[in-house]
């Protein structure tokens, strides 16, 4: 039966971790996968998360089925993050939120129910977007496009073009956007630009998906959930994907939560039996413990400013090394202007270094990009620093 299986290409993020594994020179760096590491290049086990997992371990708690849904602690105390502890859709109960494993799993919980609604609708991804964006709503059934969104001249947003092509689409379009910390690119829109997306969402009839993994790595918690609360306001009804993969640094522990927003409380309740019953035929309930640990973090005063005071210790020390690396590549004598990184939110650089040249980079000097050129910042620290700079200008200068 296996006979005429092709072989698969490996994962454009994921597969890079793979080679990475394998290759055995020392000096080997991973820029590729979105993971924050701490200074000395290890993936960090968060204080606020040892003493949860600490306080948990104590009770030993027994292992029944969680609810399809997950835990209803954990799933309030996403949408609080999301949409505000003072939310009026919360009040009003226009949000309903199913625990998932990571922002992925909300993805395709998302996708999988959107197909069953709509059928015909076609989903629109910015360009560029995740590779992941693509292959989950292809997968769900979807015809998927792009829009315009990366401006290569400006390293910034195209937003002339992106808001003109989105006013053209049909009724029903699902628009995927990044709530912030774009990936690949690390090009936001500004608050006013946000708007202006909910405007046209609203005049034009289109359905939002809000992918938002990486809440708390631009300028902050609330900061950071600017597009979030504008369509909040705006009273469409939209879907938010969110993670606690890298805020928590859980990445294993697949703790994220698909969130819809609803018309009333009562299309709410019709909505989430709709949300379970694609949970149920996928994986029937999320497990335990991440959503677990979460809830114990974000309910608890003490635990949650130490997580707080970590996550912007994270989003500092990404700041640093971005402001370092644009420093060190014009030391070492780079003519071409790096400065944009340091306007780019976020994990990500999209450096514009060629396929080709990520593939020096990687077989020369064991440094791992994607090979679309985007880099992941919170990989350097004080120690690779400068080999990564000197493998980047000797690219550069070939
Ligand atoms: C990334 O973009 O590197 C991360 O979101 C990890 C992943 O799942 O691709």
């Amino acid at each position: 039966i296996f006979a005429s299986v092709e072989m698969a290409p490996r994962d454009p993020i994921l597969g890079l971790t793979e080679a990475f594994n394998a290759d055995t020179r020392a000096t080997k760096v991973n820029l590729g996968v979105g993971v924050y590491y701490d200074d000395n290049g290890k993936i960090p086990l968060l204080a606020a998360v040892k003493a949860a997992e600490k306080a948990r371990l104590e009770t030993m708690p027994p292992r029944g089925y969680q609810p399809i849904e997950g835990l209803n602690a954990y799933n309030q105390a996403v949408q609080n993050l999301l949409f505000g502890a003072g939310s009026e859709l919360l009040a009003a109960g226009r949000v309903i939120t199913a625990e998932a494993l990571g922002g992925t799993g909300a993805l395709k919980i998302g996708a999988d129910f959107l197909k069953r609604i709509s059928p015909n609708a076609k989903v629109y991804i910015s360009d560029p977007s995740w590779e992941n964006h693509r292959a989950l709503f292809e997968s769900a059934g979807f015809v998927v496009e792009n829009y315009p969104y990366y401006d290569a001249a400006t390293r910034g947003v195209n937003f002339a073009g992106m808001k003109s092509f989105l006013e053209g689409l049909a009724a029903g379009s699902i628009i995927i956007l990044h709530a912030c910390c774009h990936n690949p690119t690390g090009a936001d829109l500004s608050d006013a630009q946000w708007q202006e997306v909910v405007d046209v969402c609203k005049a034009k009839g289109l359905v939002p998906f809000l992918d938002m993994a990486y809440q708390g790595f631009a300028d902050g918690i609330d900061a950071d959930a600017v597009a979030v609360r504008a369509f909040s306001a705006s009273g469409l009804q939209f879907f938010v994907s969110s993670s606690f993969s890298k805020s928590f640094s859980l990445y294993g522990e697949r703790v994220g939560a698909l969130s819809v927003v609803t018309a009333s409380k009562e299309e709410s309740a019709r909505v989430l039996s709709q949300v379970k019953r694609v949970i149920r035929t996928n994986y029937s309930n999320p497990p335990t413990h991440g959503g677990a640990v979460v809830a114990a973090v974000l309910s608890t005063p003490e635990l949650r400013q130490m997580w707080e005071d970590e996550l912007a210790g994270m989003r500092d020390r990404i700041r640093a090394m971005r402001v370092a690396l644009v420093d060190k590549l014009k030391a070492k004598g780079v003519a071409q202007d790096f400065s944009f990184v340091v306007k780019q939110r976020g994990m990500f650089s999209y450096t514009g270094l060629t396929s080709a040249q990520v593939d020096v980079l990687r077989n020369e000097f064991g440094i791992y990009a994607v090979g679309t050129g985007r880099i992941c910042l919170a990989a350097l620290n004080s120690k690779n620093i400068d080999a990564v700079v000197d493998a980047i200008a000797a690219v550069l200068k070939a």
